[in-house]
């Protein structure tokens, strides 16, 4: 890992393990410009890639056509206003409502990384490279900040933009952007809905733009702050990808636009539209930080950059690497009916099949008998629980169990005390009729007050009871954006002041509470973003627990993020989503591959899925750590062939590793079928075990005898017909000592 500056020719090269980012500065007039991107390479002089000495020319040498320089040059943060018609990083508006700014090279610097506030990276092997630009006219400077760390192939990109002699406003502030040819790549985005999050689509990249972007106030169910930009033959092993990803929690956009010279511009950041900054002088806005990553060696190795950064510089909570007790919570097992006598019932069956912790989901409150009522009122029921909380709270830790519970803040109802006091506390525009969603309002989390009366209230029930886990919801998004707080010319700041509030508010309740397990959740996943996996190591994957759904959610979701941050729990038949049926052993393997736990009345199922949760609580004590910290590898996705689904999990030292193969569907007359495994060490020799539910063991698999990896990943295996759909295996294959 290295920065490396070439001052007389003002390069400036950074250098990961495997991947090699470098800017130039154009001789003249001094823009900064984008060189390359891509795996490693020893020159940083490459700068011919930037093309000044080809027609158009720099501006110097070509004055009456600047316009045809400035719109083809590929810029490193690209302004609005000069002659650049692609779209811009940033743009600003000065008092007198002029919006060009031009931004050249005024200087550098280079320095060990200290953390930046959260949402960010954090780690104390990193490097910041600074590269500060200004507008001459303005005064406005405009610092690039890179970071790069020993341990990973990520680039760590963000701006901090300051005004310093006049009131600026910022239209638009990205986060990062940079330009490169178009060597036919393809795009990939995570696209779905609610209990759909995160559905892999790939399509061509074709001229004029494409992306995603949220304007919901939140990341969405229906798109993602990711993007991929694949070479056509790219593979989960083979090719090329970069991958883009937003630490950021609410309206995002992600595009790329190929332009005219077949160019192609990536830019993410907050979202411009419902977006606006005002700087006064003196005054700074830093953007959220954005994370690229390159792989020469497809989509697994991009996977495999962003699942060790996010784990090593990424999440906080003193739960990452440990195994997080096994869960059951209420929700899908009682929805609102519930009172503390059933509580217990399903904390004293959970016992005794070594369940460690039980949640109480949405209901507890207020007169919270539905979900048309009550938000913001957050005391006890003392009706449905008798005797108050800490009764039961302490009863559950009777049975051996730990106590989690269930809050949604940001919200409040218009039937609630809450509301009765503090009408102007949700989001409105006054003399409108506000939108319901779920019917519900969105408090105004920009506001300090709103977010101090929130704070009380979730720590009076934390210090009431011995909690030690929340689950942090958030059921609708932002509309009808007004706050009453703020003046006229900052109201387009109240979506991401929003954000920084509920960004504040985690912090404080983690900082408060430092033994606390978070679970963050929006209806589902619709905040599964790295911006909260900075407070939380565990985030609701998706509100559908079925588990050949899951297999879809679960590919797109750990194509960005760690298995360990994946909330997955097993559920009851037919699944209360879709109404399928899958054998209750195959929906532990699936939830095996996040942070597992249980969604049922366990009072209630089948006895024999009653009998099979001490087997399956045993396999992820066996295994857990194996999924949570190895590496992954994805050998066969359900979306694509529609048949079967397999995933790897391998430890670092590459002695053991974990298979899932789920088929999904069984069919006629065939063989076995070959799988080919990945990320083994070819020269090791390893023996390969199934894991048997019905005897909590490992049994040989197959032939009882050794491989080298290289005939399991050349050669492959036979994976056996599993005779019926939604059949799963579990594989364990261990380094032969
Ligand atoms: C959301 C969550 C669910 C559950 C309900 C409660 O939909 O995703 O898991 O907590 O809210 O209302």
């Amino acid at each position: 890992m290295s920065v490396s500056v070439n001052e007389k020719e003002r390069i400036f090269k950074l250098d990961t393990p495997n991947t090699s980012y470098i800017i130039a500065i154009m001789d003249d007039p001094g823009y900064a410009g984008h060189v390359y991107y891509g795996k490693h390479i020893s020159d940083e002089d490459v700068n011919y890639l930037l093309r000044t000495g080809e027609s158009p020319f720099v501006p110097s040498g070509n004055k009456r056509d600047k316009i045809s320089f400035m719109d083809c040059a590929p810029f490193e943060y690209p302004v609005h206003g000069c002659g650049d018609f692609r779209e811009a990083a940033l743009k600003i508006r000065t008092e007198d409502g002029y919006c060009t700014s031009e931004l050249y090279y005024s200087g550098y610097s280079i320095s060990g990384f200290t953390d930046a506030p959260v949402p960010g990276v954090f780690g104390d092997n990193g490097t910041v490279l600074t590269i500060e630009l200004k507008d001459k006219i303005t005064g406005l400077t405009v610092e690039l900040k890179y970071i790069i760390f020993e341990d990973s192939d990520a680039i760590v990109r963000y701006s901090v933009i300051h005004s310093f002699t006049q009131t600026l406003y910022l239209e638009r502030a990205l986060s990062a952007s940079f330009d490169m040819d178009n060597e036919d790549y393809e795009l990939i985005t995570l696209n779905g809905t609610w209990a759909r999050e995160r559905y892999i689509d790939r399509k061509p990249i074709a001229h004029g733009f494409q992306g995603v972007y949220s304007g919901r106030g939140e990341t969405s169910h229906q798109h993602h702050p990711f993007m991929g930009i694949v070479s056509k033959d790219c593979s989960q092993s083979r090719g090329e990808a970069y991958g883009i990803n937003l630490i950021y929690s609410g309206n995002f956009i992600a595009s790329v636009y190929e332009g005219q010279f077949d160019n192609l511009r990536i830019l993410t950041g907050i979202n411009p539209e419902d977006f606006e900054w005002k700087l006064e002088p003196g005054e700074s806005f830093a953007t959220p930080q954005a994370v690229l990553v390159y792989s020469s060696e497809g989509l697994g190795g991009m996977s495999r950059s962003f699942h060790d950064l996010y784990r090593e510089h990424l999440i906080r909570s003193p739960w990452k690497d440990k195994a997080r007790p096994i869960l059951i919570n209420n929700w899908e097992a009682t929805y609102f009916d519930f009172n503390e006598e059933k509580l217990l019932a399903i904390a004293g069956e959970a016992a005794k099949s070594g369940i460690e912790m039980l949640v109480m989901d949405d209901g507890w409150f207020g007169n919270r008998y539905d979900d048309n009522r009550a938000l913001g009122d957050w005391t006890v029921n003392e009706e449905k629980i008798k005797g108050g909380l800490k009764k039961l709270v302490d009863g559950v830790n009777a049975l051996g169990l730990k106590f989690g519970i269930w809050f949604e803040p940001e919200m409040i109802s218009p039937d609630s005390e809450l509301y009765r006091a503090h009408p102007d506390w949700a989001i409105a525009v006054p003399g409108r009729e506000a939108a319901l969603a779920r019917n519900q309002y969105v408090l105004d989390m920009s506001r300090s007050d709103v977010r101090d009366h929130v704070f009380k209230s979730l720590s009076d029930i934390l210090d009431s009871a011995n909690i030690e886990y929340v689950k942090w919801d958030m059921n609708r998004p932002l509309a009808d954006l007004a706050s009453l707080k703020l003046p006229a010319d900052r109201q387009k700041e109240l979506s991401h002041r929003y954000v920084l509030g509920v960004y504040e508010l985690q912090d404080r309740l983690i900082r408060r509470y430092p033994g606390l397990l978070l679970e963050n959740c929006s209806g589902g996943g619709a905040r599964f973003d790295p911006g909260m996996l900075c407070f939380s190591p565990q985030i609701w994957c998706s509100d559908d627990t079925d588990a050949i759904e899951r297999l879809k959610i679960q590919e797109g979701t750990a194509l960005v993020y760690p298995l360990s941050t994946m909330g997955a729990h097993v559920s009851d038949c037919p699944n209360h989503t879709v109404g399928r049926i899958t054998p209750f052993e195959t929906r532990g393997y699936v939830a095996l591959a996040g942070t597992f736990g249980y969604e049922l009345d366990i009072t209630r199922i089948p006895e024999a899925d009653r009998a099979m949760i001490p087997a399956q609580v045993k396999m992820y004590h066996m295994y857990h750590e194996l999924v949570a910290a190895g590496d992954y590898y994805r050998l066969a996705s359900y979306s694509e062939n529609r048949e079967y689904d397999s995933w790897m999990c391998i430890k670092k030292d590459k002695s053991e590793a974990l298979l899932t193969y789920i088929q999904v569907l069984g069919r006629a007359c065939v063989h076995s079928r070959r799988l080919k495994l990945q990320g083994l060490d070819p020269g090791k020799i390893y023996r390969i075990y199934r894991f048997d539910m019905e005897s909590v063991s490992e049994l040989p698999y197959g032939e009882d005898k050794a491989y080298h990896g290289d005939s399991l990943m050349n050669a492959g295996i036979n994976m056996i017909n599993l005779w019926g759909d939604h059949k799963g295996v579990l594989l364990h294959i261990t380094e032969l000592s």
